[in-house]
């Protein structure tokens, strides 16, 4: 309730639910939106709620379904050393 409050005033939440991120990335967004786009100081506790919400549900592990590779297709550790 808090998310469509405050974020569903200037764009559609399509804009925030097709986004996926760490807590750092959606604190960066809401940044960005506060210095660029006129976005209005959450009060802390509600941003508190918004962050824990979106990196819940919007993070980017929740992204792709795709499996992990399996350790024999990653890149040998060798090729990483120097
Ligand atoms: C005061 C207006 C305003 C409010 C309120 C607002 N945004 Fe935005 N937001 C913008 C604007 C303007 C853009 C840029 C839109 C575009 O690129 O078409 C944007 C873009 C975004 C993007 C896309 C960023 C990108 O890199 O493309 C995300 C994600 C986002 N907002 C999330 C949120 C979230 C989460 C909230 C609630 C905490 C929120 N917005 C509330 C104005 C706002």
């Amino acid at each position: 309730m808090l998310v469509t409050g405050h974020c569903s005033a200037c764009h559609s939440l399509q804009l925030v639910t097709t986004q996926r991120g760490d807590r750092d990335f959606w604190l960066n967004t809401i940044r960005w939106m506060q210095r660029t786009q006129k976005l209005w100081e959450i009060p802390p506790d509600q941003e508190e709620i918004i962050l824990n919400y979106l990196e819940t549900h919007y993070n980017e592990t929740e992204w792709g379904r795709r499996p992990p590779l399996a350790a024999s297709l990653m890149p040998s550790e060798n090729v990483n050393a120097n």
